[in-house]
């Protein structure tokens, strides 16, 4: 069995594209929403007039782009959530649509499940070093922090997530609070790079067993910056650098000393990052320093399969499509769903 799949994501705020081909990412095509900069954060409704706008276009390029044909296609996938109900709705009616137009078998695929298959992610049938079962990943992003223990391509299960905000929120809105443009992520690890991680200490909420709270941050980094503006009103701007760099540290801390504590209760060294905030060259560089300390294999994606895309849904896909897992024409988007 060969099959060459067409994946869509539109979960977020980036219409994605990608056919695989036996288990082969082709390409990945991804447009990314502007739009949303100068509200400082995501709006559903004018994500989901995007995807309207871009999916035509973003679909055709991945079909070209892959040298085949509409009729050459085994399967139509798409995300069916967790994500913006709006934004989803538009990805699945359009594989729905394509599916029942080419008579083709549709794939639904969960969001969450995707982050953590973009490990077996190899390009145009490029080799790369691949985590082996079972082993544990830290999915962190936008909307999710989770810590998941995956079993196989398809079982995995979650043994830890935050109670509140994601990881990525707490990024975002202290970049928000500095004045920072959306998305703050990005930038707070950039000016991080340049600055002192020892200057400035925060507290931390800590949760019972494997779980996160990362709204306490949030009131806390507000809190101090008000206090030192008080003092010094230039204080923000004076030690930009050396408030990105301890904010980082802070958060990247929280998530490791996690990581470390589910290794141990699982007895697995296999360890992998997923998601959006994968990209933070502090959380990069953290977790090879303690792999390197504790004896693990770990896994870094490459930065473009980090943030949301459709060559991680066409991963999953492809799975299920060796085991027959296909969803009925009336399956409906979920805005939460379960791993
Ligand atoms: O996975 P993703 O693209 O979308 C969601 O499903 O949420 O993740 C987006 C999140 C945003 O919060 C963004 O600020 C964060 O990932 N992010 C980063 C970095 N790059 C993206 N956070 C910290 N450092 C980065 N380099
Ligand atoms: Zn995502």
């Amino acid at each position: 069995m060969q099959p060459i799949i067409l994946a869509i994501e539109s979960s977020c705020d980036e219409t994605s594209a990608s056919v695989i081909s036996n288990g082969k990412v082709l390409n990945n095509i991804i447009a990314s929403q502007a739009v949303h900069q100068k509200y400082g954060g995501v709006v559903p409704e004018l994500a989901s007039r995007a995807h309207q706008q871009n999916i035509v276009s973003v679909i055709e390029e991945a079909i070209q782009l892959a040298g085949v044909s509409k009729t050459q296609l085994d399967a139509i996938a798409f995300t069916r959530g967790p994500g913006l109900i709006g934004s989803l709705l538009v990805g699945v009616a359009f594989a729905k649509g394509m599916a029942l137009a080419l008579d083709l078998p549709l794939i639904e695929v969960n969001h969450m499940q995707a982050h953590v298959l973009a490990h077996f992610i190899s390009e145009n049938g490029k080799e790369k070093r691949k985590p082996s079962f079972p082993f544990l990943c830290l999915t962190v992003s936008g909307g999710h922090t989770q810590i998941v223990l995956v079993r196989d391509y398809l079982d995995m299960e979650i043994v830890g997530q935050t109670q509140d905000d994601a990881v990525g929120e707490a990024f975002d809105k202290a970049a928000k609070i500095m004045n920072l443009p959306y998305p703050g992520g990005p930038l707070i690890d950039k000016y991080a790079k340049l600055g002192n991680p020892d200057k400035f200490r925060f507290s931390e909420t800590v949760m019972p067993n494997l779980d996160f709270s990362f709204s306490g941050i949030k009131t806390n980094f507000l809190y101090f910056l008000r206090n030192e503006v008080k003092k010094n009103p230039d204080f923000i701007a004076d030690n930009l650098h050396d408030i990105c760099a301890s904010l980082q540290k802070h958060l990247v801390n929280m998530l490791l000393t996690r990581v470390i504590q589910a290794s141990e209760r699982f007895k697995i060294k296999e360890v992998a990052i997923a998601g959006g905030v994968s990209a933070n060259s502090g959380l990069r560089d953290g977790l090879q320093i303690l792999g390197n300390k504790k004896g693990w294999n770990v896994y870094i994606p490459e930065f473009q399969y980090c943030t949301d895309n459709a060559a991680m849904i066409a991963m999953v896909a492809h799975f299920k499509y060796l085991k027959g897992e296909f969803c009925p024409l009336d399956t409906v988007p979920l805005a939460r769903m379960p791993l």
